[in-house]
C-alpha cells in the first residue's frame, strides 16, 4: 500500500523552495512514478484554451490535446470529479494513448475556485486502484492545489 501521507509531505518539501507550477508538477510526476507499483503513466493534463493539453509526465509519450467531456480526463473536468477506472474497456470514450493501460485514475485540480488541469495515472493491471487509493489521491491533490503557484510560464 502506499504511503501517501508520506507522498504528501514529500511534496511539500520539492515545493517549498520553488512554487512555479512547471518544477512542482514536473516533480509531482517523477514523486508518483517512483512510489506507485504497477503504473504505466503519471502525469499531468493542464486547461489551455478550453481543452486540456499534456503537461509534466513520466511514462510513454501521449495524447497532447483532449477536449472537455472526453475521455476519462475530460470526464474528470466535466464532471469535477474524480473518475477511479477499474476497467479502461469499460469505459466509453476511453482514450488509448497506451495499449497496455488498464486502469486508471484521474482527480481534478484547482485554484481560485476553477479546474485548471487534471492528474492521471495509468496501470496494466485491471482494478489496480482502490478507493483507499482515491482517497490519498485526493489528498496528494488537494495539498498540490495549496503549494502550487499556477499561472503563465
Ligand atoms: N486515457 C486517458 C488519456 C490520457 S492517457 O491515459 C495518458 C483518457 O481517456 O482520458
Amino acid at each position: 500500500m502506499t504511503d501517501y501521507a508520506l507522498l504528501t509531505e514529500q511534496l511539500s518539501a520539492l515545493a517549498a523552495d520553488e512554487p512555479h507550477w512547471l518544477p512542482v508538477l514536473s516533480n509531482a510526476a517523477a514523486l508518483l512514478w517512483e512510489s506507485l507499483a504497477d503504473i504505466n503513466w503519471a502525469g499531468f493534463y493542464l486547461m489551455h484554451r478550453e481543452s486540456l493539453l499534456l503537461g509534466p509526465f513520466q511514462g510513454k509519450v501521449a495524447c497532447i490535446r483532449i477536449p472537455r467531456g472526453r475521455g476519462v480526463c475530460g470526464t474528470a473536468v466535466a464532471e469535477d470529479k474524480t473518475q477511479l477506472v477499474p476497467d479502461v474497456h469499460a469505459f466509453p470514450g476511453h482514450i488509448a494513448c497506451d495499449s497496455a493501460s488498464r486502469s486508471e485514475i484521474v482527480v481534478p485540480l484547482h485554484s481560485g475556485g476553477r479546474v485548471v488541469g487534471v492528474l492521471d495515472i495509468d496501470s496494466p493491471r485491471e482494478g489496480r486502484f482502490t478507493e483507499a487509493d482515491r482517497r490519498g489521491l485526493e489528498t496528494f491533490a488537494r495539498r498540490l492545489e495549496e503549494v502550487t503557484a499556477w499561472g503563465v510560464l
